[in-house]
């Protein structure tokens, strides 16, 4: 029998057992991750390297130097991810990957890995979204959780309104018209002379100013649902070169706590109108923005308020890693999406 006929026939019993075990790979940006997981929601392991040392001196992310070292950690990352897991890889049920969307480099060790490893123990290839990952973690945080619910995903590289209508089908609520949630972040925390990834740093140094020391601009924009963060991180630089241009002191704390606050009201506020607009009971939050702890409580007060129920992962789901992205490979794998040798990296796929 042939990789092709095998796989579907070992994809239809699992689909009819309803259980699989599966070894996901995450490559798309400066993580190299590899995680198992069973049945969508427990993590038997996972292991993520990071390279964020790597890029930091060059105040973001290379992507030449990500693939390189992408190849370098990619076969000891599944190594260890296995060993912790006391398994080979003829324990596992199939073969998960990230085909998009990311840096195209960094994508394709992760899908030639996966193909490789799919290939040689001839088991079946699971494509995956990384935003359908992210918002996956939240399955693996919350073994109740079940669609529908709106997710709020803030990562680097997006910022979606999400209504989550089953396993796998998404309706778009809003999006960013520039920037990203994560992205503003970092170039905020850049201003402030915060290192890459300056979101997490930024968010410590703010606990020690005053939110209202900065009146930063409240940003409009078309749609009700949708965000713009360029604007407000535009009016964060002008302060803070003005303030250097005119000898002042800049106070970082101050400044921080400003537009940290500025942009989880923003956040906040929209992700709650679509949710109670859209009469959804659940809200969940996903992406590394998502760790933010202003962002975590306000979200808090304000579902709290508006009687819906917040469910968020903890921060290690929060940012990249494997194993959301083996939680939204099981459901992929139930509805017998599976990809053939042909897979490919797309680097600006979309969920919906
Ligand atoms: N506590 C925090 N506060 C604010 N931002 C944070 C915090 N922790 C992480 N971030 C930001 O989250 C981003 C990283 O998140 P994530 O790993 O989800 O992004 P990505 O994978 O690069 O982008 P994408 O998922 O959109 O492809 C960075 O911009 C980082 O600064
Ligand atoms: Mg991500």
């Amino acid at each position: 029998m042939n990789y092709e006929q095998s796989v579907r026939e070992q994809t239809e019993k699992l689909q009819a057992a309803g259980h699989a075990t599966i070894l996901a790979i995450e490559s798309s940006c400066d993580e190299t991750a590899a995680a198992i997981v069973r049945d969508g929601r427990e993590v038997v392991s996972s292991v993520i390297s990071s390279q964020i040392p790597l890029h930091a001196m060059y105040g973001g992310v290379v992507p030449e130097i990500a693939s390189r070292k992408h190849v370098e950690s990619v076969d000891p990352v599944v190594d260890e991810c296995l060993k912790k897991a006391d398994m080979t890889l003829a324990d596992v049920d199939a073969i998960a990957v990230t085909y998009g969307p990311g840096l195209v480099g960094a994508l394709l060790i992760g899908v030639s890995a996966a193909k490789a490893l799919a290939y040689a123990a001839g088991k079946p290839l699971i494509p995956v979204n990384h935003i359908e990952g992210h918002v996956s973690a939240n399955y693996i945080a919350h073994k109740d959780l079940e669609p529908p619910f709106v997710c709020l995903v803030a990562s680097g590289g997006h910022s979606h309104i999400v209504r989550v209508d089953d396993y796998g089908v998404y309706t778009l609520l809003g999006q960013t018209m520039d920037d990203a949630a994560g992205e503003a972040f970092d170039k905020a925390a850049r201003v402030l002379g915060l290192p890459y990834p300056g979101g997490p740093l930024l968010d410590k140094l703010s606990r020690e100013g005053n939110l209202h020391a900065l009146k930063l601009p409240h940003v409009q924009t078309p749609g009700r649902y949708d965000y713009s963060f360029s604007g407000l991180k535009t009016a964060l630089i002008n302060t803070v070169h003005k303030l250097r241009q005119n000898g002042q002191d800049v106070p970082a704390a101050d400044i921080a706590a400003s537009f940290q606050h500025a942009a989880v009201e923003l956040l906040s506020d929209k992700a709650v109108l679509a949710a109670k607009e859209s009469g959804a009971k659940i809200v969940t939050l996903a992406g590394g923005v998502a760790s933010n702890s202003g962002l975590r409580n306000t979200m808090n007060d304000k579902c709290q308020k508006a009687g819906i129920r917040l469910m968020m992962p903890p921060p290690v789901l929060c940012t990249d890693n494997a194993a959301m992205i083996g939680s939204a490979a099981f459901y992929r794998l139930m509805r017998g999406e599976i990809a053939g040798l042909d897979l490919n990296a797309t680097p600006s796929l979309r969920l919906v």
